[in-house]
């Protein structure tokens, strides 16, 4: 019989899924959480196939894969296929953290919100109380950070699409978000912001939202969720159009990756020195 020291021992597979995902960094920051925490395990990176995700996650869970992150193109077909979800995961219909219990049951999570409010707030000493707040974008990855950031008690929360419906429709799914509107993106040019978020698709394509300059107010943050090893083109855009700063979204990713560890470990790992290792490109 196995002894309860070995068992708790033993290495545990988790995984990161996604199509492409050779690039992803969160087996570097699972293996640096892991190290960090005495925790004993293995993360890899695995393409899926984008038109048998179902079938994927089945193999890869027979194949002893104990949990799975998920990222592009997957957040929602991984909420439509959990048995289990938590409210934040239903609220965001995405999931980015799969879990896979014995028996048949899949649970799905989505720590996107809170990492980057973490990131946010914590990392960068933001207070979102009371702030100007736009979200610009409607899509899967809006969606998962509005919960957080009505939670956090702005001011103000304009969500700002190209395409005016989908906004609509984003607002709509959450329970009477007071002191919330949504608007097209030349709508904005009376506006100035505290904080402006660009949660488009755009900086994946290389390009950048068609934003009136004046969006941002006096010291005010800009924050793309994309990341990359130069600044982003909207990081680039918002400098010049009069923000204090402006950061990718790498913060978030390891403190979405930390939520993730803290559900599979119950561990909560520190993130500053991988956020530090990461950007000094040492890991
Ligand atoms: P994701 O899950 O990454 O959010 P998505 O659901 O396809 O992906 O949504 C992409 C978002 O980026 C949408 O808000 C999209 O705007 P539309 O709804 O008008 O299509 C936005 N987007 C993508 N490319 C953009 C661009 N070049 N300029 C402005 N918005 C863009």
């Amino acid at each position: 019989m196995t002894d309860l020291f070995d068992f708790h021992k033993q290495k545990r597979c988790f995984a990161v899924v996604g199509h492409p995902v050779a690039h992803s960094k969160s087996p570097q920051i699972h293996e640096d959480f892991a190290r960090q925490c005495g925790v004993s395990l293995s993360y890899e990176a695995i393409a899926l196939d984008p038109g048998a995700f179902e079938q994927g996650v089945r193999n890869i869970r027979a194949g002893g894969i104990a949990g799975a992150n998920v990222t592009v193109p997957f957040k929602q077909a991984a909420w439509r296929l959990a048995d289990k979800l938590t409210d934040r995961a239903q609220l965001a219909q995405a999931v980015n953290t799969l879990s896979f219990s014995a028996g048949d049951v899949i649970h799905g999570d989505n720590t996107d919100g809170v990492g980057l409010m973490r990131d946010i707030q914590k990392n960068l000493g933001f207070s979102c109380a009371g702030a100007r707040v736009l979200v610009v974008g409607a899509g899967g990855a809006a969606r998962g950070i509005f919960q957080p950031l009505l939670d956090s008690s702005p001011g103000e929360l304009v969500i700002a699409n190209r395409t005016l419906s989908r906004a609509r429709e984003l607002l709509a799914a959450f329970a009477s978000p007071i002191g919330s509107t949504v608007c097209n993106l030349e709508d904005l040019s009376s506006t100035a912001f505290d904080l402006v978020i660009n949660a488009t698709a755009a900086s994946l394509m290389g390009e950048v939202p068609d934003l009136p300059n004046g969006i941002f107010a006096n010291g005010a943050l800009a924050y793309d969720l994309a990341y990359a090893d130069q600044p982003t083109p909207f990081m680039r855009w918002a400098m010049d159009a009069g923000a204090v700063r402006a950061v990718d979204g790498l913060g978030m990713l390891v403190e979405q990756a930390a939520e993730s560890f803290w559900i599979w470990h119950q561990h909560r790992p520190q993130t500053a020195p991988v956020i530090s290792a990461l950007r000094s490109g040492s890991r």
